[in-house]
């Protein structure tokens, strides 16, 4: 997987592909909170898929796996990325002098040298002046564009270091990819290496900080990584899945699902697939750094966590109105004549609400037929939880 994500149905693809199945779609399978991709990779090469998650980095994830267009050779392509990210990188290496030796000495230094660096660092989210050069570079039309990662997240996600080879990667992606299918494919590459370097704990809610000699190993360790060898390992890994027929008819949206399911998007379709966030956690929070780096557009940023304002929020992760939220969706998608086939787990945010799903479905479908299947979610740790929890995952077929 591209990037490590909470919630994925990995594990469940082939049980929600069997009941998908089931309903014998006559046209494309809708995944409406798609996420990055899991049920979309099972459903390869026999039935075309339309993906949507309200995050839109996972568009560019799902356009280079599942998408149509021919890629060039990495041979060809990757020495004239090199070439101009090494350029890019020796323009910001001088640009940021200064901090790159104050990272040097507090990475040479006591771990509570590295805290206070850490912690004094100036970035956007606290420091007024770094948001005055970032929203002049925003604005930009040279290379000073590629500079966004090392005003936000550097100094916490990434090191200084890290941060300007990120910088420099987009900028040579950005004008050497030309071709719609080779950007997608790079930019998938870079986020996925930003993924596999990243100081944080497999989401990106906050960086790891240093409080003692284990936490400074470990941040250490993150901010050693050098993103070159990682990215030329991404871009062997990120292979075209399926067919070039299969990846023909599949297309990626970023849109609310419950706009989506009303819009002319939903003409032709078969069936949909809904895999909704089930719990309090919204998903903005806990990939915001992936959605800013993808968007690369310098949004303002809050506190200590660097995170975007615009952050989306769902009403399926709020108690108080997730009982609406699945009222809409059933009833959106029968509207549209279309079959549903929902996956929720037995403790998800809606049962705690007191709701009986299956009576909600039942109260809008003909027939309901609930299949289940016992395994343990990941979390990643989100909300300071564990990084798996037990439940019973339910996959309600609706016709
Ligand atoms: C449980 S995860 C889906 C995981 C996905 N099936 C996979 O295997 O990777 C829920 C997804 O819904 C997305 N999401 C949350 N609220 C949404 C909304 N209102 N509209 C569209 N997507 C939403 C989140 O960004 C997240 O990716």
């Amino acid at each position: 997987m591209p990037v490590r994500y909470m919630g994925t149905k990995r594990y469940l693809a082939a049980d929600v592909r069997a009941a998908i199945e089931s309903v014998q779609p006559a046209g494309p399978v809708v995944d409406l909170f798609s996420g990055i991709g899991a049920v979309a990779s099972a459903l390869s090469p026999d039935h075309h898929v339309i993906t949507n998650d309200a995050l839109s980095f996972t568009t560019v994830l799902a356009r280079a796996r599942f998408g149509p267009g021919r890629r060039s050779e990495a041979a060809d392509l990757l020495p004239r990325i090199c070439a101009r990210y090494r350029e890019r990188e020796n323009e910001l290496r001088a640009a940021y002098g200064t901090e790159l030796a104050a990272e040097s000495a507090a990475l040479k230094g006591s771990w509570e040298k590295l805290a206070r660096f850490m912690l004094e660092h100036p970035h956007v989210g606290t420091d007024a002046d770094t948001m005055s050069l970032a929203k002049s570079h925003a604005g930009s039309e040279t290379s000073d564009r590629y500079s966004l990662t090392t005003l936000y997240f550097a100094a916490g996600y990434f090191s200084v270091r890290q941060a300007i080879q990120i910088d420099s990667l987009r900028c040579a992606i950005d004008q050497e990819a030309i071709r719609k299918a080779d950007w997608d494919w790079m930019t998938a590459s870079w986020l996925s290496s930003t993924a596999s370097v990243m100081n944080a704990p497999g989401h990106t809610a906050q960086y790891l900080r240093v409080s003692g000699d284990l936490s400074q190993t470990r941040v250490r360790r993150a901010w050693s990584r050098d993103i070159w060898n990682v990215f030329v390992d991404r871009v062997a890994a990120l292979v075209q899945e399926g067919t070039p027929d299969w990846r023909a008819g599949n297309v990626a949206c970023s849109f609310d699902a419950l706009d989506f399911i009303s819009s002319d998007a939903l003409k032709g379709a078969g069936v949909v697939y809904a895999d909704p966030p089930y719990t309090k956690d919204h998903y903005s929070r806990y990939y915001h750094v992936y959605e800013t780096l993808y968007r690369y557009d310098y949004p303002a940023s809050v506190g200590a966590g660097r995170y975007r304002d615009d952050r989306f929020v769902t009403d399926f992760s709020v108690k108080s109105r997730v009982e609406e939220a699945f009222e809409a969706l059933a009833s959106g998608v029968k509207s549209r004549g279309l079959p549903l086939v929902l996956s929720y787990p037995d403790n998800g945010l809606l049962v705690l609400a007191g709701v009986n799903l299956f009576g909600l479905l039942a109260s809008k479908f003909d027939s309901v037929v609930l299949r289940s299947h016992a395994h343990s979610h990941s979390t990643l740790g989100a909300a300071g939880g564990k990084q798996k929890k037990k439940a019973v995952e339910n996959i309600y077929v609706c016709s």
